[in-house]
């Protein structure tokens, strides 16, 4: 089987099938990153991915190419490309998945009836895999399934192998092709299925829904609880024991309650706004106004904390030394993309601080891009003569920080739990003045 775009879904997605005994072919345009992989090296930081990489490209099970042509002999192609926020708006860029399906056509047409299983991953706006299925159609024996990836990053390789659940879409769950398209997946799915993960056969578009409809509700959970922190920042409430009670009811349930500088990633921004332009093209336009306040809430966070941190250091940014620890967008990650923390950091400096930037992964990808942002190798380095510390990426080894030990390193000790993690107190009984955001 092939599985086509090998960024962070696509390569995990690709080493864990050969992990279950499949033998797999991970397609990228991108020479360098098809490089590393095919050398059993990671591109990016993922918990358990070099391990699982390493043994499918050691064992056979597992190559890559630039070239479509070697996909040619494969009866299952999976779609694993990345749907990006458009340049031009809030709807998703499908260019790459148009373009994985013009290189792969051809060879589809030459399997002369034999069963082809096209499965897509990506996630895509609701209508995206009919139309995709109805470009298919004139090909013999070529099936489509719309199977959304739920993966977590930092956690990908187990959400792959034991996910909660697998969701099918198919053009009619009650057709003569589902029945023959679920088989095909279904043998693909073998282990995890024998293992009991639950599987749902529905329609593309209902498939479709289910990815963002996912998203945006962890999304609208993370804006309440940051929303209600505001309030407890005006009336002397603390968010954590708000979201604690909460949480204990089972229906509301205590994950993705944690408030701090919001949401980002690769994911959760960009579903959402996807899920609001295509409502809106749909004509459900008010009911999803919401979503666009959720949208700004988050946001706002950012900005919230950068007032905090002006009124920290008296208004006054210019020449102030600031340590911001993190950057990925959540930690076990070295991901950027649209982070809260990174963002935070680059407005700072933007605003004349004299920011040094400290995380474990991140760094790499931070100093390509971004040149002039000054960094430091270590969380030592980046205290070293601050003047206020922001926690903006909750690393075990930033939780773990000893506010005693810091306090030597820092000139003043202020610092500024973006995401809700420290002891406050432990930093306030350390000399440290201890700020939180919705946390007394
Ligand atoms: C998400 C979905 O969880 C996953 O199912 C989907 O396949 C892809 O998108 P991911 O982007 O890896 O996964 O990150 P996630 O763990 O969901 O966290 C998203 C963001 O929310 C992070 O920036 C995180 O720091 C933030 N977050 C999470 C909070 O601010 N508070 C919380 O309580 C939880």
């Amino acid at each position: 089987m092939s599985v086509i775009g090998c960024g962070y879904l696509g390569a995990v997605h690709a080493a864990s099938l050969a992990q279950i005994g499949h033998r797999v072919t991970g397609l990228d345009v991108d020479a360098d990153r098809i490089g590393a992989l095919a050398a059993g090296r990671a591109p990016f930081h993922e918990p358990g991915f070099s391990e699982v990489l390493a043994r499918g490209v050691e064992e056979g099970q597992l190559s890559f190419t630039v070239d479509p042509g070697d996909l040619a002999g494969c009866d299952v192609h999976f779609l694993a490309l990345g749907t990006p926020q458009r340049e031009d708006g809030l709807g998703a860029d499908l260019r790459y998945i148009d373009a994985a399906l013009d290189a792969l056509e051809p060879h589809l047409r030459s399997r002369a009836g034999r069963p082809t299983l096209v499965v897509g991953k990506s996630t895509v706006p609701v209508g995206t895999a009919r139309r995709i299925a109805q470009r298919l159609a004139p090909l013999p024996g070529v099936h489509l399934v719309w199977n959304p990836e739920f993966l977590r990053e930092g956690f990908a390789v187990a959400d792959t192998l034991r996910p909660d659940r697998l969701v099918y879409g198919v053009a009619d769950p009650n057709g003569a092709d589902a029945a023959v398209a679920v088989a095909l997946l279904d043998a693909v799915h073998r282990p995890l299925l024998e293992a009991g993960v639950p599987r749902l056969v529905v329609n593309y578009e209902s498939a479709e829904l289910v990815k963002v409809s996912a998203n945006s509700f962890l999304a609208t959970k993370i804006s309440f609880i940051n929303a209600i922190a505001e309030l407890c920042d005006i009336t002397g409430a603390d968010v954590s024991d708000v979201a604690e009670a909460i949480g204990m009811d089972d229906r509301i349930g205590p994950k993705f309650l944690r408030a701090g500088i919001g949401f980002g990633g690769g994911c959760l921004p960009k579903d959402l706004r996807g899920l609001i332009s295509r409502a809106g093209e749909l004509g459900a336009v008010d009911s999803f106004a919401f979503l666009r306040e959720i949208d700004a809430i988050n946001t706002g966070r950012r900005e919230y904390a950068l007032r905090l941190a002006r009124r920290a250091l008296d208004g006054r940014l210019e020449g102030r030394r600031v340590a911001v620890l993190g950057a990925a967008f959540k930690p076990d990650t070295d991901d950027v993309r649209d982070s809260p923390a990174l963002d935070i950091a680059l407005r700072l400096h933007g605003e004349g601080a004299d920011v040094r930037l400290a995380d474990p992964a991140a760094l790499p990808g931070v100093r390509r891009r971004y040149p002039s942002l000054p960094t430091a190798d270590t969380a030592e380095d980046a205290l070293r003569g601050a003047e206020l510390v922001l926690l903006l990426t909750e690393w075990p080894e930033y939780r773990a920080l000893d506010p005693v030990r810091a306090r030597v390193l820092v000139s003043r000790p202020v610092i500024i739990d973006g995401r809700g993690v420290l002891d406050l107190g432990s930093w306030r009984d350390a000399g440290w003045e201890a700020l939180g955001l919705g946390r007394r």
